[in-house]
């Protein structure tokens, strides 16, 4: 499993011993309010990191978890999702509430993207975004992504569909 090495963090695959941090994050409501599931029980954050790895078992890549490096602290998570029967490759992150408004995530997700786009070949990423999700449609769209329509997820809720290219508008 690749880590990723930015000015200010690691992305690298989850620990066991992250799970105290995780499910904190998880279970925080104002960080989890436009994440489908909403905020996530212990036990369902603990199967959530279950999930993460058990992605990169089976796509070789998948979601990482964010660790600030001056401090070790694990303050999130972001990376590459593609479910069979769900919408395609997506790209999705999340942060404790105590790192937004930093940088951290568009440094993160650059180094992401980056890194999908030229080492593990992919043509297009998808962003699906709640329309009440302002930080998140500023993240996506300083990572250069455009608008691509609109779609529904399971619950009927409205999601914002944006697209990432390794050129943009190819
Ligand atoms: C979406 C999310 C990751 C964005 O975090 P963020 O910190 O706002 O994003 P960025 O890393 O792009 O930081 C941008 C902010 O940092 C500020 N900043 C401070 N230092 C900076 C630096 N060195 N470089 C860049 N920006 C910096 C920017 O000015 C900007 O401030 P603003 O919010 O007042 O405009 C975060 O809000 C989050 O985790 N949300 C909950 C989870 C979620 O909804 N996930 C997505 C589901 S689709």
């Amino acid at each position: 499993m690749t880590e990723l090495l930015t000015p200010r963090l690691l992305l690298r695959p989850f620990h066991p011993d992250d799970f105290e941090a995780h499910a904190r994050i998880c279970g925080d409501a104002e960080v989890m309010k436009y994440i489908r599931a909403g905020a996530l029980s212990r036990e369902d954050s603990w199967w959530q990191l279950a999930r993460y790895l058990g992605h990169w078992q089976l796509r070789g890549y998948g979601c990482w978890a964010v660790v600030e490096r001056s401090s070790s602290a694990l303050i999130g998570h972001l990376g590459f999702f593609h479910a069979e029967g769900g919408h395609g490759l997506e790209f999705g992150w999340a942060l404790a509430r105590e790192a937004w408004g930093r940088g951290y995530a568009l440094e993160g997700t650059l180094a992401a993207k980056e890194h999908g786009f030229s080492v593990l070949g992919f043509t297009k990423l998808l962003c699906l975004i709640r329309p009440e999700n302002e930080r998140s449609l500023r993240l996506a769209e300083r990572l250069g992504a455009e608008a691509a329509g609109e779609t529904i997820d399971e619950k009927g809720e409205r999601l914002l569909v944006r697209s990432l290219r390794p050129i943009p508008g190819s």
